[in-house]
């Protein structure tokens, strides 16, 4: 089953924990393919909801359209996080954007000015150039119209403080940002927390809630994302140029294109216009 146990253990999690059901089941490991498989892999022997799933390490980490998340041992953040709403697909708020809005709100309180990119990076503004602190990946599994599960991947860099040649140019941590180390028992319990509240601001504890709660949970969205911004999105159909004015309810970015119509844009690769 697990491997030998990973250096953020249950105890030293519980000593921070604040949230009432996120992490309050947990599972550490030293080392794993993804966490999002081994959550997935959970829920599917019928895990509840709430339980996080940590690596030290990844090796098959993932991120959205199908690249690499790599991370160093011991150094980050890597984990899943289970959850089960009891809605329908099509009521479904974006859960990916309220990741980020949780994810922002932690770094926030640690003196970081985080800025969401849409649909799940979360960024830090430097002199030289936007670089990547967190991603997100958010997989689900459906049957029909109903949802088995859903696993809320994040991967936060905190104390790596040199990257691979591939992203060097345009990744950074927390230990880069704040110039010190950082404990990553208590940022991860502060993240749980936060990833609670907000889930349950927009789902309510048991999932009935929606409608003017998600759009509640989304204004914080768009602040961290400091919108409108001139853009360019890759799209599937063809490249789209711009102003990302807003997001909606089911978390498609709005861009007002040259000739003022608003385009809704359901996946893409956005970048600065
Ligand atoms: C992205 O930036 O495209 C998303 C990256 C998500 C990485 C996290 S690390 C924990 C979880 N397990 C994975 O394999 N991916 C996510």
């Amino acid at each position: 089953m697990t491997e030998a146990a990973a250096d953020i253990r249950a105890d030293q999690l519980a000593l921070h924990l604040g949230s009432q059901r996120f992490g309050r089941s947990y599972e550490a490991v030293a080392a794993c393919g993804s966490t999002n498989d081994l959550a997935a892999l959970r829920a599917r022997e019928g895990a509840a909801e709430g339980l996080v799933v940590l690596a030290d390490q990844q090796s098959s980490g993932r991120g959205q359209k199908g690249r690499r998340w790599v991370s160093s041992a011991g150094q980050n953040l890597t984990f899943s996080l289970l959850l089960r709403p009891p809605c329908p697909i099509t009521a479904l708020p974006p859960l990916t954007l309220l990741a980020g809005v949780a994810v922002a709100r932690t770094l926030r309180a640690l003196g970081i000015a985080p800025r969401l990119k849409w649909p799940n990076d979360v960024l830090v503004d430097q002199p030289a150039g936007p670089r990547k602190l967190v991603g997100i990946l958010t997989e689900m599994a459906t049957v029909g119209d109903r949802i088995k599960h859903v696993v809320v991947g994040i991967g936060l860099n905190v104390n790596q403080t040199r990257f691979d040649d591939e992203v060097a140019a345009t990744a950074t941590s927390l230990a880069l940002l704040l110039g010190r180390p950082v404990d990553r028992a208590p940022l991860l319990a502060q993240l749980l927390g936060a990833l609670e509240a907000v889930h349950d601001q927009a789902l309510g504890a048991n999932g009935q809630r929606g409608g003017e709660a998600v759009e509640a949970a989304l204004a914080a969205w768009r602040d961290f994302a400091q919108l409108p911004r001139p853009c360019r999105v890759e799209r599937p159909q063809g490249p789209l140029e711009g102003t990302a004015v807003d997001v909606d309810r089911d978390g498609a970015l709005l861009v007002r294109d040259h000739s003022g119509g608003v385009q809704r844009v359901l996946s893409g690769e956005i970048s600065p216009g």
